[in-house]
C-alpha cells in the first residue's frame, strides 16, 4: 500500500515514515520544508531500508496536491502538515486558521476527488483544554484554550461530518499527548527552529550547551513538586501507534478518536532529573512564572488504543531521555539548517 504523509519530513512524520517502511508500506512524503529539512528524507530511507517519493509541496496548494494524487496511486493518507506552536498561534491566529484549515480542506477534497478513503489525522490532547478529570479519556469534554488547539478541534469536526456523508470514509483522529525522544539510531529526532517552545528539546539544547539554563514555568501548581505534569510518550511508540491506527482504518470506516499516551504523568522536574540520571549531565534551571495557557496536569487514559488497535506505549522515561540525548549529541545543530 502507498501511504501519503503530509508533513512527513517533520518530527512525528519522519519517525512514522520509518515505521511504515519497516512494516512493508510504501511512503510518499509531501512537505514544504518550512519547519523541517530535506536531509531527513535520506535518513528516513537509511533507517527504513527503502526509497521514499518526496514532493516539496505546500499541502494548501490544490494544483500541487492534485498532481501528486494523479502521479501516485495513493491508498491512504496520514496528515501531519500544520503549524503547531501554541504561543505563536495566539499571536498569529489568522495565519494558523488559514494554514491549518486550508491544509486539511485541500487534503480531504483532493482525497475525495481521487477516491481515497482513509486518513489518519495528527490531532492533539490540546483539544481537551483544561481537563475536568485526569486521566483523560476520549469522551472527555473538548474545549480549546488557543487557536492552534481550535484548528485541531475544527479539523476533527470536518472529518466527523465527512464520514457521515461518505460511509466508505475512514478517519482516525489521533490525540497525541507529549511526544519526546528520538529513534535509537540518533539519525532522526526533534529539530525545532529557533528557541524551543517545548520542554525536552529545550533541555537537550541546555545539555549540548546551546542554551544556558532551563526556565521552569512555575512551581506553585497543585502537583507533587509544584511543577506541571504531562503524559510524555516516546516518539517511536507514537509512530507505531500510527501504523496500528492505519491497519484498523483499513477495515473500519467511520470516524474514530483515540488518545496516544502512556497513562502516566511526570512533572517538569521529574523529566529534568530523569534526563540527568539517564545521561550523567547536570541541567541548570531557574524557576520562573507560570506560562500563560498552561494546564496544571494532563495525562491520558490509554485504554481505548489498546482495545481497538492492540497498541500500548512500551518505552520508559529513561528510554525517552537517553534517546533524546543520543540524537542531540550526534546532531548538535539538528539537521544543520
Ligand atoms: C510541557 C511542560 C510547561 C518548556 C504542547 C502543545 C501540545 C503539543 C506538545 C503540539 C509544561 C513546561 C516547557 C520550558 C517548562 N504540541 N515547560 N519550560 O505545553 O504540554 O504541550 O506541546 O502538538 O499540543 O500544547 O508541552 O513541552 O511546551 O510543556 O517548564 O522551557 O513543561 O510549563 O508544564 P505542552 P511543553
Amino acid at each position: 500500500m502507498n501511504i501519503l504523509l503530509t508533513g512527513g519530513a517533520g518530527y512525528i512524520g519522519s519517525h512514522t515514515a520509518v515505521e511504515l517502511l519497516k512494516a512493508g508500506y510504501d511512503v510518499i512524503i509531501a512537505d514544504d520544508l518550512s519547519n523541517s529539512s530535506e536531509e531527513v528524507i535520506s535518513r528516513i530511507e537509511e533507517l527504513g531500508g527503502r526509497r521514499v517519493s518526496f514532493y516539496k509541496l505546500d499541502v494548501c496548494c490544490r494544483e500541487g496536491m492534485d498532481r501528486l494524487f494523479s502521479e501516485q496511486d495513493i491508498d491512504a493518507c496520514i496528515h501531519f502538515a500544520g503549524k503547531k506552536a501554541v504561543g505563536e498561534s495566539v499571536a498569529k491566529p489568522l495565519e494558523y486558521y488559514r494554514n491549518n484549515m486550508d491544509a486539511t480542506m485541500t487534503l480531504l477534497e483532493t482525497m475525495e476527488k481521487h477516491g481515497v478513503n482513509i486518513v489518519v489525522f495528527s490531532s492533539s490532547a490540546t483539544v481537551y483544554g483544561i481537563p475536568e478529570l485526569v486521566p483523560v479519556d476520549e469522551k472527555a469534554t473538548r474545549w480549546c484554550t488557543n487557536p492552534y488547539g481550535w484548528t485541531k478541534y475544527m479539523s476533527e469536526q470536518i472529518m466527523r461530518d465527512a464520514c457521515v456523508a461518505n460511509n466508505e470514509l475512514s478517519c482516525m483522529l489521533l490525540r497525541y499527548f507529549n511526544p519526546i525522544g528520538a529513534h535509537e539510531s540518533g539519525r532522526i529526532g526533534e529539530d525545532p527552529r529557533g528557541i524551543p517552545n517545548n520542554l525536552m528539546p529545550y533541555i537537550s539544547q541546555v545539555a549540548i550547551g546551546r542554551r544556558e539554563r532551563l526556565s521552569v514555568y512555575g512551581n506553585d501548581y497543585n502537583t507533587p513538586d509544584g511543577t506541571g505534569v504531562r503524559d510524555y510518550i516516546h516518539v517511536v511508540d507514537l509512530a507505531k501507534g500510527h501504523v496500528a491506527a492505519l491497519r484498523y482504518a483499513e477495515t473500519h470506516p467511520g470516524c474514530t478518536a483515540i488518545n496516544l499516551g502512556t497513562g502516566k504523568g511526570y512533572s517538569v522536574l521529574d523529566i529534568v532529573h530523569a534526563f540527568e540520571a539517564a545521561n550523567g549531565i547536570k541541567i541548570p534551571y531557574v524557576i520562573t512564572d507560570r506560562r500563560p495557557g498552561d494546564v496544571e496536569t494532563l495525562y491520558a487514559d490509554p485504554e481505548l488504543a489498546e482495545k481497538l488497535l492492540g497498541w500500548r506505549a512500551e518505552k520508559t522515561i529513561e528510554d525517552m531521555c537517553r534517546d533524546t540525548w543520543n540524537w542531540q549529541r550526534n546532531n548538535p545543530n539538528g539537521y544543520g539548517n
